[in-house]
């Protein structure tokens, strides 16, 4: 039996929305788009919510509306997707890496925090040239869908003054428990949060993203750079009650969500919650197949988090088999498996090397989880002997080539 790494989840309501869009004669950014972003704010619980073409975009624009200036810093965890520090760069300013928890690979707070310490009395900070420029925001990411320690970076980004965007690109929904016992949507939780709609994400629109925040001029000014840095949004703009009128306010870009991918977006948002409880029952059967293999480690899910449940990675632990991490993902493709890596840390790839004089040993426990990482496929809509023959599999090859 093949078991694809992911399989999107499209039903007749998702299809039916799409064809009704195309018949409209409104296939760019309009109605759809804006009840998305209605619905999406409403389900998150944020004010504002700007639908935008990829999470990518939406960090890039939060970045612009905090403010951000050529060579100013921003703290993100090495263990990362390219995306969190490259719009960095987009600005000509400096992603400075934190290494990241063992636990739930998410980004150490009390490292950044000796990272900002350093970085505020002028001491050597790893991948870092002085001398420093202000620290500008801080990045966390919340792996797998399970949300970094948000208070604890929502604390640091108090000491230090730094704006607090969060890459939320696995999350939709997930949870962390604030004080007073209630459980806080992610969205609420930092001045600007970033969703994906990628392919494999929890929702998905094909491509897309979602920028939300309770801070009315940030949404003004990221739905602005949305498009083109126009005084007036091209649906407004188009609309037959609407003025031909615009100003250019500034040098925007063009990131606006389509309503042929929000017609996709409202449909999978109605049915995030029941994606997500799928999401959760599959991770609990593997969690459950490998608790007690030894050779295995799994993410620990916190008692004050809920995880959207994205991914699902497996560790191989060090010195208890005799198979490589690379040999072990050819082998379950060879048995018909899909499997990714999620990820090789920032710090370990050409272009930071290159750039920062960043390399291995520097961020030992990303690099650690890195060796032995590997996602299983997970998706709603796996049928339960397709998850069983991940089960066998991986339990065969660890049996196999145990050390
Ligand atoms: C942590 C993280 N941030 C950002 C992104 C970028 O998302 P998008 O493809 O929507 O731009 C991804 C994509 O996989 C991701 O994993």
């Amino acid at each position: 039996m093949n078991v694809p790494f992911f399989r999107p989840h499209i039903t007749d309501a998702e299809i039916n929305e799409v064809v009704d869009t195309l018949r409209s004669g409104w296939l760019t950014t309009g109605p759809k788009t804006k009840r998305f972003e209605e619905e999406f704010a409403q389900k998150v619980g944020a004010k504002h919510a700007v639908a935008l073409n990829s999470c990518t975009a939406a960090l890039h624009l939060a970045l612009e509306a905090v403010g951000i200036q050529p060579g100013e810093l921003v703290i993100v965890p090495t263990f990362t997707f390219a995306a969190t520090a490259e719009v960095v760069r987009y600005f000509d300013a400096v992603p400075v890496m934190v290494d990241c928890r063992p636990d739930t690979l998410c980004i150490d707070t009390q490292k950044a925090g000796e990272t900002l310490e350093a970085i505020r009395q002028g001491q050597p900070v790893a991948g870092l040239k002085p001398p420093y420029q202000r620290v500008r925001a801080i990045i966390p990411v919340h792996y797998a869908g399970q949300m970094a320690d948000v208070d604890g970076v929502r604390a640091l980004a108090e000491a230090y003054d730094l704006a607090l965007i969060e890459d939320a690109a696995h999350c939709m929904p997930a949870y962390a428990k604030g004080e007073g016992d209630t459980w806080r949507p992610c969205g609420t939780t930092a001045d600007i949060v970033c969703f994906s709609f990628y392919a494999n994400k929890c929702i998905t629109t094909g491509e897309g993203g979602m920028a939300v925040t309770d801070d009315e001029k940030l949404a003004d000014r990221m739905r602005v750079m949305s498009l083109h840095g126009m005084s007036k949004d091209a649906w407004r703009r188009f609309d037959t009650k609407a003025s031909w009128y615009y100003e250019i306010v500034a040098p925007g870009f063009k990131y606006n969500l389509t309503d042929i991918a929000s017609a996709i977006g409202l449909h999978q948002l109605a049915r995030a919650d029941e994606l997500w409880q799928e999401r959760r029952r599959l991770a609990g059967v593997y969690q459950s197949a490998f608790a007690d293999e030894p050779a295995l480690w799994t993410l620990t899910e916190h008692d004050d988090r809920q995880s959207s449940w994205h991914l699902f990675p497996i560790g191989l632990v060090p010195g208890t088999l005799s198979i490589s991490r690379n040999d072990f993902i050819d082998a379950l493709k060879e048995r018909g498996i899909g499997c990714s890596v999620h990820w090789m840390p920032l710090h370990l790839h050409p272009y930071y090397r290159q750039t920062y004089g960043t390399g291995p040993g520097m961020f030992p426990v990303a690099e650690a989880a890195y060796e032995g990482l590997i996602s299983l496929p997970l998706f709603p809509g796996m049928t339960d002997d397709e998850q069983q023959t991940v089960i066998d599999s991986v339990r065969e090859l660890v049996q196999q080539h145990r050390a």
